[in-house]
């Protein structure tokens, strides 16, 4: 079908090109939390770093939940939105007391979560778990906006709702953590905001975008 074309051809590129990141080695629900709750508002090239402190400060889960907060404060400085770092803190101890230490599984549980959002849930249910639950971010939106040609705008519920059915029809159910994260992989080496690789891109021969000489245009966001 064409919907398992995309994500076959999209995690055979991510298996020769993606980039070797600490927390990919690993289905650690611990490290694939703190590793997307870093990664929220901050790019790998900064990030990277952060995670690598946060590891080796706190191997698990307990020492996270049982660090002082200005610890975790002073770990964090440079990240920004400093209300991550207190929802991370907040989440731990409720994992420790609630839950004896380990992760929920299902997305209802996840999403509860201080800091956890749709993003967050879907990332650790995929790639911790196995479960089919998309993940849409700035990346996902560039990529499907431009390969199928969607002009909705991405920052209104229409478009919201849009790109998330999208993304979940073309999951690769076989391996939903490896399809998300080669998606997002995708939109950050390939099919970037300024100068996309389409010489190279493994969609040049069917992309909407690229046919139509739309590439700058999309995805359309709205000023607000
Ligand atoms: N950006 C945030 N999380 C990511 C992940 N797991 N893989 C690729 N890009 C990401």
């Amino acid at each position: 079908t064409v919907n398992s074309k995309f994500s076959n051809a999209l995690i055979m590129w991510y298996l020769i090109n993606q980039r070797d990141l600490p927390w990919r080695s690993s289905k650690n629900p611990y490290l694939i939390w703190l590793s997307e709750i870093i990664l929220q508002q901050t790019r790998i090239a900064q990030g990277t770093s952060y995670y690598e402190k946060f590891v080796n400060e706190f191997i698990d889960i307990f020492a996270l939940a049982k660090a002082d907060e200005k610890h975790i404060l002073k770990l964090w400085q440079g990240l920004g939105y400093y209300s991550r770092a207190r929802n991370l803190h907040a989440t731990a101890k409720i994992i420790v007391d609630k839950y004896q230490g380990q992760f929920p599984e299902t997305y209802a549980e996840l999403i509860s979560l201080k800091g956890v959002g749709d993003y967050t849930a879907s990332a650790i249910a995929s790639i911790a778990f196995d479960q089919p639950h998309a993940v849409v971010d700035g990346n996902v939106y560039r990529v499907l906006s431009r390969v199928f040609g969607i002009s909705t705008p991405i920052n209104e519920s229409k478009g919201i709702k849009e790109f998330k059915l999208l993304a979940q029809k073309l999951l690769h159910t076989e391996d939903p953590g490896t399809y998300n994260q080669a998606l997002m992989e995708f939109g950050a080496l390939v099919c970037t905001p300024k100068n996309p690789k389409c010489d190279s891109c493994i969609f040049n021969d069917s992309c909407y975008a690229l046919q139509k000489r739309t590439i700058d245009k999309l995805p359309v966001k709205l000023k607000k």
